[in-house]
């Protein structure tokens, strides 16, 4: 690893600590704790269940996210082509974890997935505490053009910032920036979490700014407080510290949804999801996609069949929810709860 930089150094630590260590929060993200309703007859034959639905006006063939994880380092690249080809084999979205290092080497091995994945919705991704630093508008161009992206993420991360021992921790006047940004950046801006939780103020004030959907992205699955200490002697306490700090995927959704509703922003349900069942939970409670990162890395590692059976398990997870609660679609679900 004596070549990387220290971003490179620090994607790859990310990955392997992800892979290798118990990374998630110890609290629950609050899924299981969403009681579907079962319905006894079903008037409906299991193979007519649709799961395709539309995002952002785009087609998706289920209502899944592989969530922003990685790419800008080697493990990374490859990463990321395997996850591409799920994407693109599978019609579902992807993100790529942050761009930070191609606006900033400008190289075009970096983050060459599009080539792979030529159809796939796919999602760039910074950091918005970057558009304190480095990173401008024309940086954020750059990187969703690099993609060819359907959407930028702009990323917020105050608690991850704040463990990490290099972290960037000015989060002031970035209203202004996000705004002048949303106008400007020539695609839809999602603003996500990264496992602490949009909280209801936050939502309000992105959608008025301009972001065309949320992604909630709450407490309850892999913990990047938690992650940053485990990465640092120095900083270990202090993630230990935090490790269950955040609003709960469920809360935080519930909240979400109910200020988005006004605007009918659209809004992405993760952090802590793990099965196509806590996808159909997300959906009830008003989400319009749901997004998993750890149980996809994991998937992967083990190998690309294994990835696509463990997404294949997922989709028909959620098939059977849909048909054992006698909706015949994604739409009907959420009608059950007033959600649509
Ligand atoms: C290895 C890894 C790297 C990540 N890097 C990013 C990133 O660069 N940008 C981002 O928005 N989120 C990043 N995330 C956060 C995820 O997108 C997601 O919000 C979070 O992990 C919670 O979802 P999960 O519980 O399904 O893992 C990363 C997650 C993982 C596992």
């Amino acid at each position: 690893m004596t070549d990387l930089t220290p971003i490179q150094q620090r994607k790859e630590e990310h990955l392997e600590l992800c892979r290798e260590q118990d990374v998630e929060s110890q609290l629950g993200a609050g899924w299981s704790t969403v009681t579907l309703p079962h319905c006894a007859l079903p008037d409906l034959d299991l193979k007519d269940v649709d799961t395709r639905v539309e995002f952002l006006g785009h087609k998706l063939a289920a209502p899944f996210l592989i969530s922003s994880m990685t790419g800008g380092s080697p493990e990374g690249e490859s990463v990321n082509l395997v996850l591409a080809r799920l994407a693109e084999s599978k019609g579902l979205a992807m993100g790529v974890g942050s761009q930070r290092i191609l606006a900033e080497k400008r190289d075009s091995k970096m983050f060459s997935i599009r080539e792979s994945a030529p159809k796939a919705v796919l999602f760039a991704n910074i950091g918005a505490v970057q558009l304190n630093y480095s990173v401008g508008v024309d940086d954020c161009r750059f990187i969703v053009d690099r993609l060819r992206a359907q959407a930028l993420v702009l990323h917020l991360n105050p608690l991850q910032e704040a463990v990490q021992l290099e972290g960037d921790r000015n989060f002031s006047g970035l209203w202004p920036k996000i705004q002048q940004l949303c106008k400007t950046v020539g695609v839809p801006v999602i603003l996500k979490e990264t496992g602490c939780g949009i909280d209801p103020l936050t939502a309000k004030r992105g959608i008025e700014a301009g972001v065309a959907a949320l992604d909630v992205a709450g407490l309850g699955g892999t913990h990047w407080g938690f992650i940053e200490g485990l990465r640092s002697q120095k900083r270990r306490e202090l993630g230990a510290i935090f490790r269950d700090w955040g609003i709960p995927s469920k809360n935080a959704l519930e909240a979400v949804v109910a200020v988005a509703r006004s605007t009918k922003t659209p809004v992405i349900a993760s952090g802590g999801l793990r099965s196509g069942l806590d996808a159909a939970r997300g959906l009830f409670l008003g989400a319009d996609l749901c997004g998993m990162a750890l149980p996809f890395l994991r998937a992967a590692a083990q190998g690309e069949r294994e990835l696509e059976s463990f997404f294949d398990t997922q989709v028909e997870a959620l098939k059977i929810a849909l048909f054992c609660t006698g909706s015949a679609n994604v739409a009907a679900l959420k009608k059950l709860r007033g959600n649509l």
